[in-house]
């Protein structure tokens, strides 16, 4: 269970992330306002804020200061925001609810889910690049340089759009072996997790090595964060998760839980939460705070 300090804690540092990635977003005029107002809308809708304050403590721990952190916090959680948006799409998973609300394309059309989609993965390199145009000495532009390099490559088609390619393929063909289903896993959501703890290192200035920690830290916690989404796609209700339950079943998807079912996949969740806190405990730094987030994840009901 997690301690009341934790919570009151975590709360903290959603609203300080929520504010950071709020104040990057568009304005909303001219002849672009739908689109500036289909991402806004999906942007402020909320979420955990998970990639952002993850990037921010990795940062922390290895003593970071550059001011740039800020918006490479809004980047990641604009990436994730646009994978959202597309996932949701009648095209993909056919979704009707997002973080309690109606999804993006029900709201706008799927022409402006398309478009804001693409809007928002393009602000994350008119942001990012201008913090590397902008650094004030060339050790900081190169932090800065390799955090945007991180989330390119984590975000693409080794990373994040590869492990949608493969889910949409699986469920094309209504079957996956494990070794599809942890690429899947790991590419399509773990790799956004990889890439949030990598950059916040990077702009700290840590080390090869340390930043392979928190990949590798990333990858465990974010199959078993996947894991657990998919156990709430069975066990959760719209009150609970914010979205529709049972969206897996309703599409043929493969995933862990209709593979292995729900008590297999509740112990791989565990094994996995374990491994990423072992990785993170061996890692240099002081995780402090990012241990209890990773731990709480595991139990989570949204
Ligand atoms: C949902 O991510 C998509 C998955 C990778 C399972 P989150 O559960 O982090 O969604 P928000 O940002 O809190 O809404
Ligand atoms: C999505 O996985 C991973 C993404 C890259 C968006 P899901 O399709 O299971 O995510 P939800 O359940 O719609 O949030
Ligand atoms: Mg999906
Ligand atoms: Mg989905
Ligand atoms: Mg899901």
């Amino acid at each position: 269970m997690a301690s009341d300090g934790f919570k009151s804690l975590l709360k903290e540092k959603t609203s300080e992330a929520e504010k950071t990635v709020l104040s990057f977003l568009p304005e909303e005029s001219g002849f672009q306002r739908d689109v500036a107002e289909a991402v806004n809308y999906g942007v402020r809708s909320g979420g955990k804020r998970l990639r952002p304050i993850l990037m921010k403590e990795a940062f922390l721990m290895y003593g970071g200061q550059d001011p740039a952190i800020d918006a490479f916090m809004a980047a990641i959680e604009f990436i994730h925001n646009y994978s959202l948006i597309h996932d949701d799409l009648e095209a993909m998973d056919n979704d009707e609810y997002r973080r309690g609300i109606k999804t993006t394309h029900a709201v706008y059309g799927e022409g402006m889910g398309v478009l804001a989609g693409d809007a928002l993965l393009n602000l994350v390199y008119e942001i990012t690049s201008s913090q590397v145009m902008d650094s004030p000495d060339m050790e900081t532009m190169k932090r800065r340089a390799l955090a945007q390099h991180i989330l390119a490559d984590k975000a693409g088609i080794n990373g994040m759009v590869g492990g949608q390619s493969a889910d949409l393929s699986a469920e094309k063909r209504g079957e996956a072996s494990e070794e599809l289903l942890l690429f899947m896993d790991e590419k399509k959501t773990a790799c956004l997790m990889e890439a949030s703890l990598m950059a916040g290192a990077a702009l700290a200035g840590a080390s090869e090595d340390d930043i392979r920690s928190m990949e590798e830290c990333g990858s465990a916690m974010g199959i078993a964060f996947q894991i657990r989404d998919d156990i709430l796609d069975v066990t959760g209700s719209r009150e609970e998760i914010g979205k529709d339950a049972g969206s897996d079943e309703k599409n043929g998807k493969m995933t862990y839980v209709s593979v292995y079912g729900l008590e297999e996949c509740r112990r791989k969740v565990e094994e996995l939460t374990d491994k990423a806190l072992s990785i993170l405990k061996d890692a240099g730094g002081d995780p402090g705070f990012l241990s209890d987030l990773i731990a709480s994840l595991s139990g989570r009901s949204k």
